[in-house]
């Protein structure tokens, strides 16, 4: 039975005000991670994809290029329209990961690029449900932030009302050793493995950064508590501290990839 831990419907609001900014200023660096996991998963000629959380859609389109049949589903309506128009030959939908609106079966591969958290556990049946048989699972979760060299990137988040602040701290918690292994063997996954794959934002200088972090759901929640502006003014000076001479903003931060196998 499909669980519901939380109100997709607003999700809109966060992640889909500035679509546009997100989709061409932050998305193109996600995808190492895109292409590491579509690698690891075999993701070839004939594979039926299904995305979850597909946000503005360049998951799909690199899926779509390895040959793969594409489909994707996010609770942003504006983000959709985006990976839409990305991948006019695919079946992206809006709605909730936990309610996906697919019969049994569908796919021969399903990813969800930190779409899937520690609070949002629920979904994996579904993304069970819709796998067939043998069918590969392919999630990514922040992993140990605090070590990462990227984790000032992060930080203004941190702006928000504690309750936003603890609850991105329960949303990581799937990237803790064991936690996302425990969690997809109780969904009924095999072979579940940990992986490493690299993830790296860059942006051209801290105003850029600000602006392109500006667009996210952990930072509409810092910008309801502290106000766009006071928000951005922090961005760029968080950023300036670790600007390089002749070199992009670069933020390396630790990400933690789960693959796995429903039973054949
Ligand atoms: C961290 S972003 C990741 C987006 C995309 N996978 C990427 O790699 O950039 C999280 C995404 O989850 C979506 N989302 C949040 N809650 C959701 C839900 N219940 N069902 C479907 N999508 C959801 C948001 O709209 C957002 O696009």
């Amino acid at each position: 039975m499909a669980v519901t831990t939380h109100d997709w419907t607003v999700v809109d609001e966060g992640w889909g005000r500035r679509a546009v900014d997100f989709a061409t200023l932050s998305e193109p660096s996600n995808c190492r991670e895109y292409v590491a996991i579509h690698h690891r998963l075999g993701v070839d000629d004939g594979d039926r994809v299904l995305d979850v959380a597909c946000g503005s859609g360049l998951a799909l389109e690199l899926a779509a290029l390895r040959g793969a049949t594409c489909a994707g589903i996010d609770a942003s309506a504006r983000l959709v329209a985006v990976a839409r128009d990305r991948n006019p030959d695919a079946d992206v939908r809006v709605g909730d990961m936990h309610a996906l609106p697919w019969t049994d079966g569908s796919f021969d591969v399903v990813t969800s690029f930190r779409g899937v958290w520690g609070t949002t556990p629920h979904a994996l049946a579904e993304v069970h449900r819709v796998l067939a048989p043998g069918g590969r699972v392919g999630i990514t979760v922040w992993g140990h932030i605090k070590v990462s060299p990227g984790a000032w990137a992060l930080a203004p988040f941190r702006l928000a009302e504690e309750p936003a602040v603890a609850n991105q701290a329960a949303m990581v918690r799937l990237g803790r050793p064991g936690a996302g292994e425990e969690l997809l063997a109780s969904h009924g996954f095999t072979d579940v493995r940990r992986v490493s794959p690299r993830f790296a934002w860059e942006f051209a200088d801290p105003q850029a950064y600000a602006r392109a972090l500006a667009f996210t759901g952990p930072a509409y929640e810092a910008i309801r508590a502290v106000g766009e502006e006071a928000f951005h003014d922090a961005a760029v000076r968080t950023a300036e501290r670790v600007v390089r001479d002749g070199l992009p903003l670069r933020a390396e931060i630790d990400l933690v990839g789960y693959l796995a196998r429903t039973p054949a």
